[in-house]
């Protein structure tokens, strides 16, 4: 393979506010550049910006570490080691273990009847209204709810839980004001926390079942806490964008919605059509332990890259017309649950979620009529902070 002498590279900050208020245009000039772009407003990164690099690099955590890495600061990184995101085999396993003894597809099945009942009930009450905010009145409510239900978390700390999740998310950026920001909210989160004991989760929960075991698998309370920490984060911000976004996009595409509505049976494959869309992650980091050659550029060891799973799944060179939402496309190999050993432990629950909120949805409403929606920035996490909806049933 030919080494290139001068790598692409770009000056483009991915993480300022208006990269982050529309990404698409410059991740597919990215695209075009390489599949691996060196980013000159930071120090040793370098964007990976095509599908088949991103899986390839994510399918490889001995040469992509997450030890230490996803984040492209020290602040997070430091937070992160030993965490589940942010560690590598064997100590991942162990942890990723416990949690999926939880979150596999044949442990979260159990309560698919209670996510239905809760959609429903939560659909009812705002088709009774007529108009409401898809972001705190229909995508919150459900993730939040089904989340603290099942962590089995004292009532103490809901208020906070979206603040303190979207600024987990950030942090993962670099150092810039939204970052500093989050950095400031975080040990709060971490104080309610370290508060809890196990007599404080509910007997039975998920939340509680991280104590039980802690002993057997040697975790402090440290630990514990930690753990806790990413199952209530992650199920957060990220089940939400993806809730809110598909309202945003079935108000664009009335033409889509009807063909949900008309089969039922194209839900799994239009939330899969959502997330491709709009991932509600954009991107996590990597950083590489030797030198590596992708796509003919050499990237050195010690480098940190961003896997831009918002890019890969946009990639023209996998998906034919990327730019277009079809419900109908059923992308099952998009990448807005990553890929590998770290990829997404909570994916059965939010399709769960995302299913439920969709068939609750078409069931009783007929159109969707949107004013003007307001985005949230934020780092990592793709979403919006209003979306203003009237219906028609
Ligand atoms: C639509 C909703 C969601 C999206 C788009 C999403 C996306 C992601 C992504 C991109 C990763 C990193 C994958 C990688 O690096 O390869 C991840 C990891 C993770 N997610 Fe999700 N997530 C969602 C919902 C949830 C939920 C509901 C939970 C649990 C309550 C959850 C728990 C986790 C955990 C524990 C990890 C870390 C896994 C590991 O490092 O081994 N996620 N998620």
């Amino acid at each position: 393979m030919t080494i290139a002498s001068a790598p692409p590279h770009s000056d483009v900050d991915l993480f300022s506010d208006e990269v982050l208020l529309d990404p698409y245009p410059v991740y597919a000039r990215l695209r075009e550049m390489g599949a691996a772009v060196r980013l000159d407003a930071l120090d040793r990164v370098w964007a990976l910006t095509r599908y088949d690099h991103i899986r390839a690099a994510d399918g490889d955590w001995q040469t992509f570490s997450s030890d230490a890495s996803v984040g492209l600061n020290e602040v997070i990184n430091a937070r992160l080691v030993g965490s589940i995101l942010g560690s590598d085999p064997p100590w991942h396993d162990k942890l990723r273990a416990v949690l999926m003894a939880q979150l596999s597809p044949r442990s979260i099945r159990r309560i698919t009847d209670y996510v239905e009942e809760a959609a429903d009930r939560l659909v009812d009450s705002l088709v009774e209204r007529g108009r409401f905010d898809a972001v705190p009145d229909l995508a919150t409510v459900l993730p939040l709810t089904v989340v603290f239900d099942l962590i089995g978390l004292p009532e103490s700390g809901r208020g906070n839980m979206i603040r303190w999740a979207d600024a987990m998310f950030t942090i993962f950026g670099p150092l810039n004001d939204r970052t500093r920001a989050g950095v400031q909210i975080i040990p709060e989160m971490y104080e309610w926390l370290g508060t809890l004991q196990a007599e404080d989760l509910r007997p039975g929960s998920m939340g509680r079942s991280i104590f039980d075991v802690a002993g057997e698998q040697g975790f402090d309370h440290h630990q514990c806490v930690k753990l806790l920490a990413t199952y209530v984060t992650a199920g957060m911000d990220t089940t939400i964008n993806a809730i809110s976004n598909a309202v945003a996009l079935f108000a664009e595409h009335p033409d889509q919605w009807d063909a949900v509505r008309a089969d039922p049976g194209l839900i799994p494959s239009a939330f899969n059509e959502v997330l491709r869309y709009e991932s509600p992650v954009l991107a996590f980091a990597r950083r590489v332990t030797r030198d590596v050659v992708i796509d003919g550029v050499e990237v050195p060891g010690g480098d940190q890259v961003v896997l831009l799973f918002g890019s890969g799944n946009r990639d023209e060179r996998h998906y034919p017309d990327p730019d277009r939402f079809d419900v109908r496309r059923n992308p099952v190999d998009h990448l807005s649950f990553g890929y590998g050993i770290h990829t997404c432990a909570g994916q059965a629950l939010a399709r769960i979620e995302g299913h439920a909120i969709l068939r609750a949805l078409s069931e009783r409403i007929r159109r969707f009529h949107t004013g003007e929606p307001k985005r949230h920035l934020n780092n990592v996490v793709r979403g919006l902070e209003s979306l203003p909806v009237e219906i028609e049933t």
